[in-house]
C-alpha cells in the first residue's frame, strides 16, 4: 500500500504518480479534447487536466457527471506549473467517481451572511473560511508551544462549576443533579490553585458568557488560555503576555503564508508586531481619548468606541493597565498608586490589571493582571461583590498556605484568531459559532 499523497505534499512528489482523493472545487471545459477540474483535498487545491487521448475514456464521461462537491479519486503526474494556484497540477490519467453530489448551496455568486450562517457545516469548505480555521490550528499549536517552551504546565480548569469568576451578570445557569451549577467564565480560579503547585501553568479551554451583546467580538463560548505563575507581579505579566504574542504571530507568519494569501492579509503589518508594546495607564488612556472627542469620566469601563480609537491610535497592540478598581472582578490587587507614583484626588483605587488592546477593533484580546493575595482583603473583596464567601473557601486557602504574589491573563483565542486573519467578525474564527441568536448547526 502505496503512502497516502495529500495536496500539500506536492513539491516531494513533482513527475511521480499520485492519486489526490477530494472534492469538486470547480470545473471548465475548454472545446472537445481538454477539461479542467479543480480539486480540494482538505489541505489544498490543485489544478487537473484531462486532456482526451491521455487519460482513460470513461475519465471524460465521468467529467461531464461531476457537480460542484462530488467527490473523487482522481490519478495522474504531477508537474511544476508556477500559474497553478499552489504552483503544481495534475496530468490525469484516471477519474474514479465516489460521489456525485446534490445541487450544493453555496455557489460562486454572493451569497447573505445569515445564509451562509445557516450553512456553516458546508461554508467552511469556501477557501476564506478554511483559511481562518488552518490559522486557528496553527495558533493553538504555537500556543502550546511557547508554553511548553517557557516550561509551563498544562493545566485543566473545569467547565461546570458552582460559583462565578467573573461577576454574576452573564453566567449560563445549569442543573448539576440537585444544584445549581455554571458553566465557566474563566479558569483563572483553578490556575490560581495550579500555580501554587506547579510554579507556571496555563489552562486552555472553552469558556462561556450569557453574553446579550450583538458586536463582531463577542461570543457565548470562547476558548481562552490562561497562564497564571507564582511569584509575578502586573509588570512580569505584561512581559509573558508580549513574549507570547510576538511568538505566536512569528509563528504564524512563518508556517501560514498560504492561509494569509488567500485572505488577503498584509504581512508588513504583523511583521511589525514587535516587543517592546506600548504600555499606559487608565488614567493616560483617557486623556487620549479626551483629545479624540471621546472623554470618558474617571471609573468607567470602554465601551467598542473606546477601544477602537485607542488601538488606533497606536496601530498596534497597546497594554493598557491599573483601571479603576469598581470596573474589575474582584480578585485583582489594589493600589493607591500607578506604579510607584502616588495618585491623590481619586474617590476609588486601582485595580493592577492589564489589558492588551488590538488595533483595527478588534478590542480586548487580553485580559489580567495580578491578583490580591492577603487573606482577610480578599475575603473583603468577595463580600464587597456580593459573591458567598462559601464557595470561595477554597481559593481563600491559597492565602493561608505559602500566600504569594501571583499574575496571570486570558487570551481570547477568537479575537486573536481575528486580529492576526483580520476577518471582519469572530464568528468566522471558530468551527461553530455560538451567539446570542446562533445555537444551529
Ligand atoms: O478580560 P476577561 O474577562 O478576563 C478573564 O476572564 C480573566 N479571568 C483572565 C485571567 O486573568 N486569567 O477575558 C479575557 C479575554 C478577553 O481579553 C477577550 O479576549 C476574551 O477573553 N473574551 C471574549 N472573547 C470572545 N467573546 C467574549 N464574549 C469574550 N469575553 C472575553
Ligand atoms: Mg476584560
Amino acid at each position: 500500500m502505496t503512502k497516502r499523497f495529500y495536496i500539500e505534499e506536492a513539491p516531494a512528489f513533482e513527475g511521480q504518480e499520485v492519486t489526490i482523493q477530494g472534492w469538486v472545487y470547480n470545473k471548465r471545459a475548454a472545446g472537445k479534447k481538454l477539461k479542467f477540474l479543480i480539486l480540494r483535498d482538505g489541505t489544498g487545491i490543485m489544478q487537473t487536466i484531462l486532456f482526451l487521448g491521455e487519460c482513460d475514456p470513461d475519465a471524460f464521461n465521468n467529467f461531464d457527471q461531476l457537480t460542484q462537491e462530488s467527490a473523487v479519486k482522481v490519478t495522474g503526474t504531477l508537474r511544476a506549473e508556477p500559474r497553478s494556484p499552489g504552483g503544481y497540477e495534475m496530468g490525469v490519467r484516471s477519474l474514479e467517481i465516489v460521489h456525485i453530489a446534490s445541487e450544493y448551496p453555496i455557489t460562486k455568486k454572493e451569497h447573505g451572511v445569515e445564509f451562509l450562517m445557516e450553512n456553516r457545516h458546508l461554508w467552511i469548505r469556501s477557501q476564506k473560511q478554511w483559511a481562518a480555521l488552518r490559522v486557528r490550528s496553527q495558533i493553538i499549536r504555537a500556543i502550546h508551544d511557547f508554553f511548553h517552551g517557557e516550561h509551563f504546565v498544562q493545566f485543566d480548569a473545569p467547565i461546570l462549576t458552582p460559583s462565578s469568576c467573573e461577576g454574576t451578570s452573564n453566567l449560563f445557569a445549569t442543573q448539576y443533579f440537585d444544584e445549581n451549577a455554571y458553566l465557566t467564565q474563566s479558569g483563572q480560579l483553578y490556575g490560581e490553585v495550579g500555580a501554587m503547585a506547579f510554579g507556571k501553568i496555563y489552562t486552555f479551554g472553552p469558556t462561556f458568557r450569557a453574553e446579550k451583546s450583538k458586536t463582531r467580538k463577542h461570543l457565548t463560548e470562547f476558548w481562552m488560555i490562561e497562564p497564571e505563575v507564582a511569584f509575578s507581579d502586573l509588570s512580569m505579566t505584561m512581559d509573558l503576555g508580549e513574549r507570547f504574542v510576538t511568538f505566536v504571530v512569528n509563528q504564524i507568519l512563518s508556517r501560514c503564508e498560504n492561509e494569509l494569501t488567500i485572505l488577503e492579509r498584509d504581512t508588513s503589518e504583523l511583521k511589525s508586531i514587535v516587543s517592546p508594546f506600548e504600555r499606559i495607564s487608565y488614567d493616560e488612556a483617557l486623556k487620549i481619548l479626551e483629545e479624540k472627542g471621546l472623554a470618558l469620566p474617571w471609573g468607567e469601563d470602554f465601551g467598542a468606541p473606546h477601544e477602537t480609537a485607542l488601538g488606533d491610535h497606536f496601530g498596534k497592540p497597546v497594554w493598557i493597565h491599573h483601571f479603576p478598581s469598581k470596573i474589575k472582578a474582584f480578585y485583582f490587587k489594589q493600589s493607591d498608586e500607578v506604579f510607584g507614583s502616588p495618585v491623590t484626588g481619586r474617590a476609588g483605587k486601582y485595580a493592577l490589571g492589564c489589558d492588551l488592546i488590538a488595533p483595527f477593533g478588534y478590542g480586548e484580546i487580553i485580559g489580567g493582571g495580578q491578583r490580591e493575595e492577603d487573606e482577610a482583603t480578599l475575603q473583603n473583596a468577595i463580600k464587597a461583590h456580593d459573591l458567598d464567601l462559601s464557595d470561595y473557601q477554597w481559593y481563600l486557602d491559597l492565602r493561608k498556605f505559602g500566600s504569594v504574589p501571583h499574575a496571570g491573563f486570558g487570551l481570547g483565542l477568537e479575537r486573536t484568531v481575528a486580529w492576526i486573519t483580520r476577518v471582519e467578525h469572530v464568528r468566522e474564527t471558530i468551527p461553530f459559532p455560538r451567539m446570542l441568536q446562533t445555537l444551529r448547526p
